[in-house]
C-alpha cells in the first residue's frame, strides 16, 4: 500500500518536458496497451481508445493544434504553451468510441441517460491510470483539452473513425524542471469517515 500512496503523490502536471525518454519507447507503448486493457468501462463496453503519438508526428501535431488555435480565436493565442508541448517526447491523445457506446446504450435503454457519464469516467480512470504510471516510470507528463477545436483536424491527422471523439491530449518526456511541492491539502470536510 505505501508504494501505492508513493505512487498517487508522485503524479503531477509537469510542463517542463524535454525528448529524454527515461524508457525505451516500447516500453511506453507496451504500457499504454495493459492500461487499455485492464482500466475498467461501464458494462465493459470498451470504449477508451488511445492515439499514441511520438517523434515527428509530435511536433506535427502540436503546429497543427498551433493552427487551428490561431484559426480560433482569430490570431489572438501564443505559441509558448505550444513549444513547450511539442519540445516533449510525444503525446498520449484520449477518445471514446461512439460506435461502441451506442451499441450498448441501445441493449440498456433504461439507463440511456447515464452513458455519456459512464464513458468519461471510464476514460478519466485511463488518462488517471497513465498519468500514474508514467510518474513511477519517471516520465513527466500534463493534461491539456484542445478539444473540440482541434476534433476534425485530429481525425484527418491520424485517419481515424467519425466515431471517436476526443477527450483529452496528454503530452509526456523526460522532466527538464520538476514542479514545485504541493502546499498541504486543507482536508477538512472532504472525507467523512461513519461508522
Ligand atoms: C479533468 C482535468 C482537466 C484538466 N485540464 C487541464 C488543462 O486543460 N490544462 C492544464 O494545463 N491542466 C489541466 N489539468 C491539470 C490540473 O490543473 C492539475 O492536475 C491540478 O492543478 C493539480 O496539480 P497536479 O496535477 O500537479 O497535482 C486538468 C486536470 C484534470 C483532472
Amino acid at each position: 500500500m505505501m508504494d501505492f500512496i508513493s505512487m498517487l503523490k508522485n503524479r503531477r502536471s509537469v510542463y517542463s518536458l524535454d525528448k529524454t525518454l527515461p524508457v525505451a519507447e516500447n516500453a511506453v507503448a507496451d504500457f499504454v496497451r495493459v492500461a487499455v486493457q485492464y482500466v475498467p468501462d461501464a458494462f465493459n463496453m470498451k470504449s477508451q481508445r488511445v492515439v499514441l503519438v511520438m517523434g515527428a508526428r509530435h511536433e506535427e501535431f502540436w503546429n497543427a493544434v498551433y493552427d487551428e488555435m490561431v484559426k480560433f480565436t482569430g490570431g489572438r493565442f501564443s505559441r509558448d504553451k505550444i513549444d513547450s508541448f511539442a519540445a516533449a517526447y510525444g503525446t498520449v491523445l484520449y477518445f471514446y468510441d461512439t460506435a461502441a457506446v451506442e451499441e450498448t446504450r441501445r441493449a440498456y435503454p433504461g439507463y440511456a441517460e447515464n452513458f455519456h457519464d459512464w464513458v468519461m469516467q471510464s476514460n478519466a480512470m485511463l488518462q488517471f491510470a497513465i498519468w500514474v504510471g508514467f510518474a513511477d516510470m519517471n516520465i513527466g507528463a500534463n493534461l491539456q483539452h484542445y478539444n473540440p477545436v482541434i476534433d476534425n483536424m485530429v481525425r484527418e491527422m491520424f485517419e481515424l473513425p467519425d466515431a471517436w471523439t476526443l477527450v483529452a491530449q496528454m503530452p509526456f518526456g523526460g522532466i527538464a524542471v520538476a514542479p514545485k511541492p504541493k502546499p498541504d491539502t486543507d482536508m477538512a470536510g472532504r472525507v467523512k469517515v461513519v461508522g
